[in-house]
């Protein structure tokens, strides 16, 4: 009997996240769902990571594929997690629309760009704390020069419902209290188990109309798979089994190769098996360059200390400032504004808080060539647009935004006056005045735009029409 009690699973749950986290990665090459079944000599791990031999999903996982790929469990009997999370388009939606139509006649528009799951295994708890120490060392960020004790500040872990109490440690100062982490967009799940039941049961997506009825379907579908692995209580606890729920998709998530197979072209280049072609190097430095992109202060792109492949984002929350986009049904009412922590899917006390307000969480750029919605909004359907938005922003704000009626430009007019003083024009390239040059000029912004391609998955030298990649 394959029985988990329920606190050796959580440990099991630690335990594999930190051996998917720590193993550097790359046990890429399985390539069995990431539509690279040539099995690329570009794109193997590193003799370093290629002892990791994925190991077969195991019950509880093959469980969570079952539940990941199950339609007659949504309201509308004909979407499943997969329908939004594509596994053949990096586990994001095939079409490329800006919100995807769900509910249970899939007429109900989402109100946010439905994100890649690739990559999501590292994402830690959400927290409000100082930035990461050893990645603001390493990135030499303005920020943590000119806050000074950044460095010496811990974050603050913080979890469950926080009623009436205090977020941010009182001894914290408060340009060093970033919010980071968190599952979605506005990092309100804490982890891939708390969030799985949300699209279950949102009413715009899978249109479960409560818990209860979701609970009879599980049973119905999979208690003896449920029982056999969690035993026969789980079945009577309405509760726990949803919570299983959860942690199978999660597991799934979590072994499954394909949602982390560190394949891209740039990993490879990074495992010394591939150069850049001359655009590429070129964006990269870009990319990296302080006083140009500063990317990567933000979208991280080095291996960290402990060899760890990057995972393009450092998890931090921003605001950005990024143009409305009135694409967006909800968006139709002017009242109607998404301020990420603020809410509107989010209403913790971290939600109340004014300084929090239109901040979303830094996302990762792995395959985000092979998503044609950017931003939280998806106001940009290309990466020259999101690129150079960033330097335009304060050079040019009239290529960005829409005029007022006055004639004047109504720039940040996606966020409420009240909240613009917490936009960030601190970090370059979002540091320049109305009139200066932009960081990047427009064959800058093609160069950045060829190292983003690099950072797709299921990259090969075959497709590339390159023979540079050594064999290990
Ligand atoms: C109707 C489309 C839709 C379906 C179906 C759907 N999702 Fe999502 N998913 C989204 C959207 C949209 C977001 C971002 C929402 C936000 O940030 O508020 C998201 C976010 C996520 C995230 C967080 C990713 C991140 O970047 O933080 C995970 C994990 C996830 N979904 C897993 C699932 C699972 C598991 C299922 C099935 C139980 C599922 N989704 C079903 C649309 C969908
Ligand atoms: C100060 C931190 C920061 C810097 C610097 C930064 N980004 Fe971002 N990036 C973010 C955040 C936060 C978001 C999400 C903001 C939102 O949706 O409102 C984002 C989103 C994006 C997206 C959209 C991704 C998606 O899946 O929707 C792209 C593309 C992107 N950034 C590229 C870049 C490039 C290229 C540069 C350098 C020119 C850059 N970023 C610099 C923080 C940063």
């Amino acid at each position: 009997m394959n029985m988990i009690d329920r606190q050796s699973r959580l440990s099991f749950l630690a335990l594999a996240l930190l051996s998917v986290a720590g193993a550097g990665l790359g046990w890429a090459a399985q390539g069995e769902t990431t539509g690279q079944g040539a099995d690329p000599a570009g794109s193997r791990p590193s003799a370093a990571s290629s002892g990791e031999s994925a190991a077969p999903l195991s019950a509880v996982a093959q469980l969570g594929k079952a539940i990941f790929f199950d339609q007659s469990l949504s309201g509308s009997g004909t979407m499943s997690c997969a329908t939004c999370h594509d596994p053949a388009h990096h586990y994001a939606p095939a079409n490329g629309l800006i919100v995807q139509l769900g509910g249970p006649g899939l007429d109900r528009p989402g109100i946010r760009p439905v994100p890649s799951l690739t990559y999501k295994i590292a994402t830690p708890a959400f927290s409000v704390g100082a930035e990461n120490p050893a990645e603001e060392a390493a990135e030499a960020s303005p920020m943590a020069e000119a806050s000074g004790t950044a460095l010496s500040q811990q974050a603050t872990p913080v979890a469950g419902p926080m009623a009436g109490q205090p977020v941010v440690k009182a001894d914290a100062p408060a340009d060093n209290a970033v919010p980071q982490g968190g599952m979605f967009w506005d990092g309100r799940a804490d982890s891939l188990e708390d969030q799985a039941l949300g699209p279950l049961l949102s009413p715009f997506e899978m249109a479960n109309p409560d818990a209860k009825s979701l609970y009879d379907k599980i049973r119905t579908r999979y208690g003896a798979r449920l029982a056999a692995l969690f035993g026969n209580q789980v079945l009577d606890d309405q509760s726990m089994a949803l919570s299983e729920v959860g942690f199978a998709l999660a597991r799934y998530q979590v072994e499954e190769p394909s949602f982390h197979p560190y394949s891209s072209k740039y990993d490879a280049y990074l495992r010394g098996q591939v150069k850049l072609s001359a655009a590429e190097q070129r964006g990269l430095a870009l990319f990296d360059d302080a006083k140009k992109g500063n990317c990567a202060s933000c979208h991280l792109d080095k291996r960290t200390d402990d060899g760890q492949m990057p995972a393009f984002t450092d998890y931090e929350f921003e605001a950005l400032g990024v143009p409305r986009n009135p694409a967006i049904p909800a968006n139709a009412d002017p009242r109607y504004f998404d301020l990420g922590i603020c809410g509107p899917q989010r209403n913790d006390d971290f939600a109340h808080q004014p300084q929090n307000c239109g901040l979303f969480k830094t996302p990762t750029l792995r395959n985000v060539a092979e998503r044609g919605v950017y931003f939280h909004n998806g106001v940009y359907h290309t990466l020259e647009e999101a690129t150079r938005f960033y330097v335009a922003r304060d050079t040019d704000p009239a290529s960005i935004y829409p005029k007022n009626p006055d004639g004047s430009i109504a720039k940040f007019n996606d966020l409420p006056e009240t909240y613009r003083s917490n936009i960030d024009v601190i970090d370059a390239p979002m540091d320049r005045k109305l009139g200066q040059p932009p960081a990047l000029n427009e064959a800058e912004i093609a160069d950045v735009v060829a190292f983003l391609k690099t950072l797709s998955d299921g990259w090969s030298d075959d497709k590339a029409g390159k023979t540079t990649a050594q064999q290990q």
